[in-house]
C-alpha cells in the first residue's frame, strides 16, 4: 500500500484498520462473546444463533426474495471443528429442504436456485496440515447434500493468501457440481482475469469488492479504483455468458448491473447482506428484479460483524450508542 493511498482511505474511516485488524483477534473475539449486550447489537446483521432461530427469518424472506445462508465461522485451527462445520452445514441444507417442502404445503412453490448455501472453506480447515484436501473434501459433502435438496452452493472468497487455493478447489467442485458459484473480490487486482475465466455459460459468479485488509501489491486502495475495477468486471461476467450475482449495497453498481442486464431480469440477481439497505433490497424485490439476501447464523459472528463494523462508520456509531445504552 502506498504511504498517500493508505492516509487517503484512513481519513474516509480512521477505524478500518483497526477494525479490520481487530476482526482476526482471538482474544477481542472471546472478550466480546461474554456480553449479552453484544447479542442485541449483533441481531441486526446476524438473523440468529441456531439453526431453529434463521429458519423463521429465511421463510420470511423466501417469501419475496432468495437467500443464500450462512454458517458463521472462519479459520478454523482444529480438525475437529472443521468437520463440525461440515456437519452443520448437512443440518442447514437439510433444514432448507424441509422448510422448501412446508412453504410447497403452503403454497409457496419456490423458484429453482431460489435457496443457497455460502461457505468459507478456511472454516471447512483449508489452513489445517494437508488443509486444501480436508477443505475440499468437506465442501464435495456440503454440495452433494445440496444436490439431494435442490439447494445451490457458493464458496465465498476470504483474504488473498487463499485466493489462488479457493480458485482451485472451485475448479474441482464445478467438475462434479457445475452449478457451484464463486465469489470474486474487484479489490484485487487480478480479479479481471479471473473474470474473463470464470464468465462462461453455466458459471454462477458472485461479484463484490472485498471486505479484508490488502496490501497494494495485490489491491487498489482507493475506493474510486475498486468502483472502477468492480464495473469493468460487471462488464466482463455480464459478456460472458454465465450468470452474474451483484454483491453490493453501492447504488452506482446497482444501477451499473441493472443497465447491463438489458431489461432481462431473470439473466442475473443483486445479492446483499441480512440487515444492510433492507428497504432497497424490498424495493428492487418489487420491482421483480431477483434479490438474494444474504443470510449469516451461529454462535462464531465475531469477524463477520467487525467486517461490517469497519465497512461504514455509521455501523461502528450504532454499535457504540448501543453499549453505552443510549
Ligand atoms: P461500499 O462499501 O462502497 O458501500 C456503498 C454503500 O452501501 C454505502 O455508502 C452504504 O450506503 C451502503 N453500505 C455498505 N456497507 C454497509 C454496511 N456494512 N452497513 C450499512 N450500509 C452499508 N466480501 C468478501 O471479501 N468476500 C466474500 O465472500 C463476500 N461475500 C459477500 C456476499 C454478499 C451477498 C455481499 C453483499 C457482500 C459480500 N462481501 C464479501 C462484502 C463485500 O466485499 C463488501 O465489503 C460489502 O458488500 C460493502 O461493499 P459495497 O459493495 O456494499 O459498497
Amino acid at each position: 500500500m502506498s504511504g498517500s493511498s493508505a492516509l487517503a482511505r484512513t481519513l474516509k474511516n480512521p477505524m478500518r484498520p483497526a477494525l479490520l485488524a481487530a476482526s482476526k483477534s482471538q482474544g477481542l473475539e472471546a472478550f466480546s462473546q461474554r456480553f449479552a449486550f453484544t447479542r442485541a447489537v449483533v441481531s441486526r446483521f446476524v438473523a440468529g444463533y441456531a439453526l431453529e432461530d434463521v429458519l423463521p427469518a429465511v421463510a420470511e424472506l423466501l417469501a419475496s426474495r432468495f437467500v443464500s445462508v450462512d454458517y458463521l465461522g472462519e479459520n478454523v485451527r482444529e480438525l475437529e471443528q472443521a468437520k463440525a462445520t461440515v456437519q452443520a452445514y448437512l443440518a442447514l441444507l437439510d433444514g432448507l429442504g424441509a422448510l422448501r417442502d412446508e412453504l410447497a404445503g403452503r403454497g409457496l412453490v419456490l423458484a429453482d436456485g431460489a435457496v443457497e448455501a455460502s461457505i468459507k472453506l478456511s472454516a471447512f480447515g483449508q489452513s489445517l496440515p494437508d488443509g486444501q484436501e480436508i477443505a475440499l473434501a468437506g465442501a464435495r459433502e456440503v454440495c452433494a447434500k445440496a444436490a439431494e435438496v435442490g439447494a445451490l452452493v457458493t464458496v465465498d472468497m476470504e483474504d488473498h493468501t487463499t485466493t489462488e487455493a479457493t480458485l482451485s478447489a472451485v475448479r474441482a467442485l464445478r467438475r462434479d457440481f457445475p452449478w457451484t458459484g464463486t465469489v470474486l473480490q474487484s479489490y484485487l487486482r487480478r480479479t479481471e482475469a479471473d473474470c474473463r475465466e470464470f464468465a462462461a455459460p453455466g458459471s454462477r459468479i458472485r461479484l463484490c469488492k472485498g471486505a479484508y485488509q490488502e496490501p497494494g501489491s495485490v489491491a487498489y486502495q482507493e475506493k474510486d479504483e475498486v468502483d472502477a475495477s468492480y464495473k469493468r468486471c460487471l462488464a466482463i461476467l455480464f459478456g460472458g455468458g454465465g450468470y452474474p450475482m451483484a454483491a453490493t449495497h453501492d447504488p452506482a453498481m446497482i444501477v451499473e448491473a441493472g443497465r447491463l442486464a438489458n431489461g432481462r431480469a431473470d439473466s442475473f440477481e443483486y445479492q446483499m447482506l441480512y440487515g444492510i439497505r433492507a428497504d432497497e433490497q424490498a424495493r428492487l424485490a418489487a420491482e421483480r428484479a431477483r434479490v438474494r439476501t444474504y443470510v449469516p447464523y451461529g454462535e462464531q459472528w465475531y469477524g463477520y460483524f467487525v467486517r461490517r463494523l469497519a465497512e461504514r462508520p455509521a455501523n461502528l456509531v450504532f454499535f457504540l450508542r448501543a453499549l453505552f445504552g443510549r
